[in-house]
């Protein structure tokens, strides 16, 4: 009988202490307000069914950022030598402890461990939940916010905690208080300016005259200029068999195999039968009769400078418009995010990845900005450069692209993105540049950015007056070139047109000006492919 109330008593101080354990709940991360452009609309559907995402923290991410800037640094021994897909799913996997911890908190919560979906590494793990179910597992309340300008719905919380003892393991549960989506970013894109950046190869560039640039490019800026003005006219890719570039296509925006044909037949006559190919991710679309701009844009410029290389369009579904009366599961994550983990969960990634879609840092919560940095670490590591517009490029590592125009000279173009982050500091390979520029710009802007935080952009490329082959028709549109590498602040960093005038004025201030040397406007400069060339 004693023996019996002992037995009794242990499974009732077991059990009191698990629930304990999942009730402790910690603030992981709130904002103050609704973030700006968003309004509340009602009250989540408690029924409804939706996926999250936990993002489990990576044993040994310190490790791979570690190896990553060793072999992208041009003077240490293991300059280039990229991991392997094994080494950096070692360093990516969670520790076991935290696969456990986790699998009990959802056990508790109703769900069986093993429905959840997880990817190669076993850093992401995917669950089908109902709103009721993950306010209960987040200490939070689900609402439907809508964006003003957009028009687009969201399911998402003004803040989310977690159990205590599952800080340690987890870094980031999506969607929670990451409001943007890929449309309201586009939004904000196309009122300012379509910056678009193409590919690092063409640094490959062979020697060889540069052609005189013609003078229209001052107002149509077309392939031919391109290759006039970063000098790559006589480039001759050199791995066209394994080199690939992807990019990232979203929103059911379509990139058209008979639109290319046309913009080859009028701008670049040699690639003229050559083609992109489309890989349809989380349910994307492929419609040929509905041609996107942004797409178009994309697949032309880079198709139009790399030929023939080979693209790759990544097509990705993802964020339907928000029915609470759907009685399926939805996806209210960022298809962004989604599109990531896919690549990195496939047996090859392209060496290249471009990104026409950013955001503002103060407007991305620190954890999931963090997380989203620290992917893009691994696809450095792989051997990926990974090339974005300036606009929100505080991570670093990714090559941000600012906006030149015209030529004779190039200048900065005014809505230019750059600055400086709050979140990530200066990394060592731009230090020396940044510090050189603050020195020189004194006391302008000060107390009004941090000077302590990644600076971006690194380079800059032509951002307007692009021409796009959309429906049969020529569009005028903003875009940009790029170009990537941290070895371009040391070794390389004489291979740049430096860009000395201009600004991008902005928060009710004249905003940073270009100047000679680096700037937080134009970064380095604009690529010469032919100089680069010499000094890598
Ligand atoms: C291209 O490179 C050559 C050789 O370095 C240089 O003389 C020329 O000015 C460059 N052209 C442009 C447009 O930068
Ligand atoms: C400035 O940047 C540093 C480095 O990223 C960061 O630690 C700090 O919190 C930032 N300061 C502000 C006021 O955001």
């Amino acid at each position: 009988m004693l023996w019996f109330s002992f037995f009794f008593l242990v499974v009732q101080f077991v059990s009191a202490s698990t629930s304990n354990q999942w009730s402790d709940m910690v603030e992981k991360h709130s904002w103050v307000g609704i973030p700006a452009g968003w309004r509340h609309e009602a009250a989540a559907p408690a029924s409804h069914v939706f996926n999250i995402k936990i993002g489990l923290k990576q044993q040994g991410i310190e490790e791979l950022i570690e190896n990553l800037m060793e072999i992208s640094d041009p003077t240490h021994v293991r300059y280039a030598q990229h991991l392997s897909r094994e080494e950096a799913n070692a360093f990516m996997a969670p520790h076991p402890d935290s696969i456990v911890a986790v699998d009990e908190w959802l056990e508790f919560h109703g769900i069986d461990p093993s429905s959840a979906q997880r990817s190669r590494a076993g850093d992401w793990i995917t669950v089908t939940v109902s709103v009721e179910q993950a306010e209960k597992m987040l200490g939070t309340k689900y609402d439907v916010y809508k964006h003003g300008s957009s028009g687009e719905r969201v399911v998402r919380t003004l803040s989310y905690s977690l159990p205590q003892q599952l800080h340690a393991h987890i870094d980031v549960v999506s969607p929670t208080t990451y409001f943007s989506t890929l449309k309201t970013m586009q939004d904000i894109n196309t009122l300012e300016t379509d910056r678009r950046p193409l590919n690092d190869e063409v640094t490959r560039a062979l020697p060889g005259t540069a052609a005189a640039v013609p003078s229209t490019c001052n107002t149509m800026i077309t392939p031919t200029c391109l290759r006039d003005l970063y000098n790559t006219s006589s480039y001759v890719p050199s791995a066209v068999g394994s080199n690939q570039i992807g990019i990232a296509g979203y929103l059911d925006q379509f990139a058209n195999f008979a639109d290319l044909q046309t913009f080859f037949k009028a701008f670049r006559k040699d690639a003229v039968g050559s083609s992109f190919t489309i890989i349809q991710v989380n349910g994307g679309g492929n419609d040929q009769t509905d041609p996107g701009i942004q797409a178009n844009t994309d697949i032309q410029y880079s198709t139009g400078i790399v030929f023939p290389t080979q693209n790759i369009f990544y097509s990705t579904g993802g964020s339907p418009p928000f029915t609470p009366d759907s009685q399926n599961p939805t996806n209210l994550n960022s298809p962004y995010l989604d599109l990531l983990t896919f690549l990195l969960g496939q047996e090859t990634v392209p060496q290249t990845l471009l990104t026409s879609y950013g955001d503002d840092e103060q407007t991305v919560p620190f954890d999931y900005a963090t997380k989203v940095c620290q992917i893009l670490a691994t696809f450095g590591s792989l051997g990926t450069t990974v090339v974005f517009t300036s606009g929100g490029s505080g991570c670093p590592f990714v090559t941000a692209v600012g906006a030149t125009t015209s030529i004779n000279p190039e200048v900065a173009f005014r809505s230019s993105g750059g600055g400086f982050s709050n979140y990530f500091s200066t990394p060592s390979y731009q230090k020396s540049a940044v510090s050189s520029f603050l020195a020189n710009l004194g006391s302008i802007n000060a107390g009004l950015f941090n000077k302590s935080g990644r600076a971006y952009p690194d380079v800059a490329a032509q951002g307007q007056g692009l021409q796009v082959i959309l429906g049969g028709r020529t569009n005028s549109h903003q875009s940009a070139l790029g170009f990537i590498n941290p070895l371009i602040y040391s070794t390389a960093s004489f291979g740049f047109n430096d860009i000395t005038t201009g600004s991008n004025p902005g928060c009710g201030t004249a905003g940073f000006s270009a100047g000679v040397g680096w700037d937080p406007v134009t970064g380095l400069g604009t690529p010469n492919f032919l100089a680069l060339q010499g000094l890598v």
